[in-house]
């Protein structure tokens, strides 16, 4: 780290720049010597330069040219430049003011004039100095605090992204006995979406949000939800209605996720010729997210297994799907879960069915035994 204040004294007479070392050096001050532009120029790019005494004529460049060069660099922008001249008219003063010069000096030399010059202009250097350092603290700081926000707010986002599988856990658990499907049917989703141009924010949102679309299944009785055989006309009228509850409880939310899961959870069964539920809702009426969500949760359903029925082929639940277009689905989203088919898959495999089973507890298999046989 330096510690003395580095003068550059740029003049083609050596004799001046001796006499200006004589002056300046016991003050203190470190000289560094260029014989003309050129290789002011080029000290400037080496060496920490804190004040520039500048000769204004000089063979090829003279002292205005050379002011000018320097003021094109940012980082000089602020360098002390004195013009060290014989010419005392005012025009050559404009002439320096104009290249960006900060005082003049006069030959002959003036000690005392030279050195009270130099040393305001040190203290006006290093003032800049200050604030240009005390800025970058601050941008840095800015920066480093900001860095920490988006991690807190990542942090956030995960742990929500958390509560929500688990609560939608809960709430399908009755009835499919893992929390592997929503994993997948979530993350279908968000791809279908990728795929057919949503923007990323929506994408998110939807990967947020679909995780809820069986929500209202909560409000549904055990002995519908989990019946081995048909549901009869009027509990299947009840089981339709697992879409306004879960609606109902998502609705008013601000939270843009749980918006979208409301939205989600209403419409993830209607269907794109209007056959659907439970608004019978057709085409474009039905939101893109329940468009998406219905497909989604139809893979799914299809190609997993549930108490009644083993899973499908991928190959089989594809012709399923495939002879929905235009019918049960949107063509377009059929068309985007085809163009995406790989990904599919992969997501398919990646979530595979969780090993575990929260109801599988010995303990309480054993008294729920003990219960059914003291109830029945
Ligand atoms: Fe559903």
């Amino acid at each position: 780290m330096k510690t003395k204040p580095v003068i550059l004294v740029v003049d083609d007479q050596p004799q001046n720049i001796e006499l200006l070392e004589a002056y300046l050096d016991p003050q203190g001050y470190e000289i560094v010597r260029a014989a003309n532009g050129e290789e002011a120029l080029g000290r400037l790019l080496s060496n920490p330069i804190d004040l520039i005494l500048l000769d204004v004529m000089m063979p090829g460049m003279d002292g205005f040219e050379v002011t000018r060069r320097i003021r094109q660099d940012d980082k000089n922008r602020l360098l002390p430049i004195i013009l060290v001249t014989a010419l005392k008219e005012t025009e050559d003063r404009v002439k320096g003011i104009e290249a960006g010069c900060d005082d003049f000096l006069s030959k002959p030399f003036d000690k005392m004039e030279l050195l009270a010059r130099v040393q305001s202009l040190l203290k006006v250097k290093a003032y800049n100095d200050l604030m240009i350092n005390y800025r970058k603290e601050l941008e840095s700081e800015v920066t480093r605090r900001t860095e920490e926000l988006k991690h807190a707010f990542e942090r956030i986002k995960a742990a929500s992204l958390d509560t929500i599988y688990r609560l939608s856990m809960a709430s399908e658990y009755k009835d499919e006995d893992t929390g592997a499907h929503i994993k997948r049917m979530s993350r279908y989703c968000a791809a279908i979406a990728r795929r057919m141009g949503l923007d990323e924010s929506t994408i998110e949102t939807i990967l947020y949000a679909a995780p809820m679309h069986d929500l209202g299944k909560i409000g549904i009785p055990d002995l519908i939800l989990v019946k081995p055989a048909k549901l009869d006309p009027v509990e299947w009228e009840i089981m339709k209605l697992h879409t306004v509850i879960g609606a109902n409880i998502l609705k008013g939310s601000d939270a843009a996720f749980i918006a979208l899961g409301e939205t989600i959870a209403r419409c993830h069964h209607e269907k794109w010729d209007g056959s659907g539920y439970p608004g019978g809702l057709k085409g474009t009426e039905i939101p893109i997210a329940g468009r998406i969500a219905a497909i989604a949760d139809v893979f799914d359903a299809l190609t997993s297994k549930r108490p009644y029925k083993e899973p499908f082929s991928v190959e089989k639940s594809l012709t399923i799907i495939m002879e929905g277009r235009g019918s049960h689905f949107d063509p377009d989203v059929v068309d985007a879960f085809f163009a995406i088919q790989d990904e599919i898959l992969t997501i398919k495999q990646q979530y595979g069915e969780d090993n575990q089973q929260v109801f599988d507890i010995p303990e309480l298999k054993i008294l729920l035994q003990k219960y059914n046989r003291f109830s029945n």
